[in-house]
């Protein structure tokens, strides 16, 4: 048995793929639309101020689709890797399947979608009961509630401490996120020198100039379970 202030740091940075085996929908899985509107428009400050009751139909139906859900054999694995890592969790995702799955270290850069916050003070927020966030629910200052989820054109209140999670990692691991989206994607570069960097993907993930990337191509399901053997024998 190792003990805490032996154990390495292994840091997860996870995308939207982690949760496709709960049965997720992505906005890319989407086509970029939902109800003929363009799903990065309804996702955005624009949409909000244009549409609000749009934008609350849309994130009610993401919270419906999550209470369905269940988090996957990759969620589930993550959370047995603490038993000899202290896991760090750095999810894009706005679902709670690493929550529920039983992770203990999780930071939410893209915010949470079972959370509401106030649209007056960004720091009052909220547990949503339920799915539905109607327009007309109010923070105790009286103002309008939002989703508490980062739109596109957003500020990530949450990278900085990102980076310093990242910056101390012993392991680095991806899982299920294209590198596509920034500042998220950009994680990678406060990874420490020396530190090996794992990505578990079915696709080609196109991370360029590190010669210290293991490629576990597989589902997040398996490609937990080939990382932690890995691990385990190195
Ligand atoms: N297991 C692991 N990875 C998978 C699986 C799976 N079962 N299925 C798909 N993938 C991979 C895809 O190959 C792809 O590389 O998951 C990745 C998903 O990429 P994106 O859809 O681009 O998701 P993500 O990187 O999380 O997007 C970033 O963009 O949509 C916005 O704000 C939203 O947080 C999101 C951000």
């Amino acid at each position: 048995m190792s003990n805490l202030h032996e154990m390495k740091k292994l840091v997860v940075l996870t995308g939207a793929g982690m949760s496709a085996e709960s049965g997720l929908r992505t906005f890319r899985d989407m086509g970029g639309l939902w109800e003929e509107h363009d799903v990065y428009e309804v996702a955005s400050p624009g949409g909000w101020q244009r549409d609000r009751a749009m934008v609350l139909r849309f994130y009610d139906e993401r919270r419906k689709q999550l209470l369905e859900t269940h988090p996957n054999q990759g969620h589930l694995g993550l959370v047995e890797l603490e038993k000899d890592f202290e896991v760090w969790i750095v999810t894009q995702n706005v679902d709670d399947l690493h929550e529920r799955a039983g992770s203990t270290r999780i930071l939410h850069l893209h915010g949470e979608l079972r959370k509401s916050r106030s649209t007056a003070d960004p720091e009052l927020v909220y547990d949503i009961d339920g799915w539905e966030l109607k327009e007309g629910d109010l923070c105790e200052k009286g103002s309008q509630l939002r989703p508490n989820v980062v739109w596109f054109g957003e500020a990530v209140p949450a990278i900085e401490e990102a980076a310093r999670v990242v910056s101390r990692a012993d392991i680095f691991v991806i899982i299920g996120t294209s590198m596509n989206v920034y500042p998220a994607a950009g994680l990678i570069n406060y990874v420490p020198e020396h530190v090996p960097i794992f990505i578990i993907d079915p696709n080609e993930v196109p991370v360029a100039g590190h010669p210290r990337i293991r490629v576990i191509r597989k589902k997040a399901g398996e490609g937990v379970l080939k990382f932690t053997e890995e691990i385990k024998d190195a």
